[in-house]
């Protein structure tokens, strides 16, 4: 079976292509095959219904099998904000910092144990005629008191894994490929691709 994989983000995609290389059958196909394929607007109000949006466009363009995500952070202390949201939060012009440095801002008051938080990801895979599958993926944590650590991007340095005692950019890509909401819905997904080549 052909795939589109319906994003242009490079770490996704390298990403994509480890977790499903050894699935018998898969061909990954990237987007930028299709250098047409129209950009989708992400103003759903949830996570599955913007993955589901970007996979179904894909899908109907390329008249192929297609697989998009959608994620962001959640965080329970602001009614579930920045969510859908996450990639835009704030001004328009804001980099990663000042998303992260205005969450802080926000949460300054709030105690350790009110500060929880989580990282979801909804993929889904679409056909061109119509009918598809979701699996989602979540990654617990709270969100620090400041900022740490230079590794990965968006909110990781503010989100504070108890366990391990570090946030995610203090973890190497490997450890934090093992552990993401990304990672998790990927392996999901992993499971049903397996079943429907069987
Ligand atoms: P998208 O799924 O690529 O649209 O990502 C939405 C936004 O959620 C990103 O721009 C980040 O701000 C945030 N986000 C999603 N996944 C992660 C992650 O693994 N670490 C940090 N931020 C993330």
């Amino acid at each position: 079976m052909k795939l589109v994989i319906a994003t242009h983000n490079i770490g996704k995609i390298r990403e994509i292509r480890n977790k499903f290389a050894d699935i018998p059958g898969l061909e990954l196909v990237p987007l930028s095959d299709f250098p047409d394929a129209p950009e989708v607007i992400e103003n759903g109000k949830t996570f599955k219904e913007n993955a589901h949006r970007k996979a179904r466009e894909a899908a109907r363009f390329t008249g192929l099998p297609a697989m998009a995500d959608d994620s962001g952070l959640v965080v329970d202390a602001l009614g579930g904000r920045p969510g859908v949201r996450s990639a835009r939060y704030g001004q328009l012009s804001a980099a990663d910092a000042d998303r992260n440095r205005m969450i802080l801002d926000e949460l300054r008051d709030v105690p350790a144990d009110r500060r929880t938080t989580r990282f979801v990801c909804v993929i889904s895979i679409q056909f061109p005629d119509g009918g598809g599958y979701f699996a989602e993926g979540a990654c617990e944590g709270i969100i620090a008191e400041s900022m740490r650590g230079s590794h990965g991007f968006g909110y990781d340095p503010i989100f504070y894994l108890p366990d391990v005692k570090k946030t995610m950019a203090e973890l190497t890509m490997e450890e934090k490929n093992r552990i993401s909401h990304r990672a998790k819905a990927l392996d999901a997904m992993r499971k049903i691709l397996i079943k429907l080549g069987n």
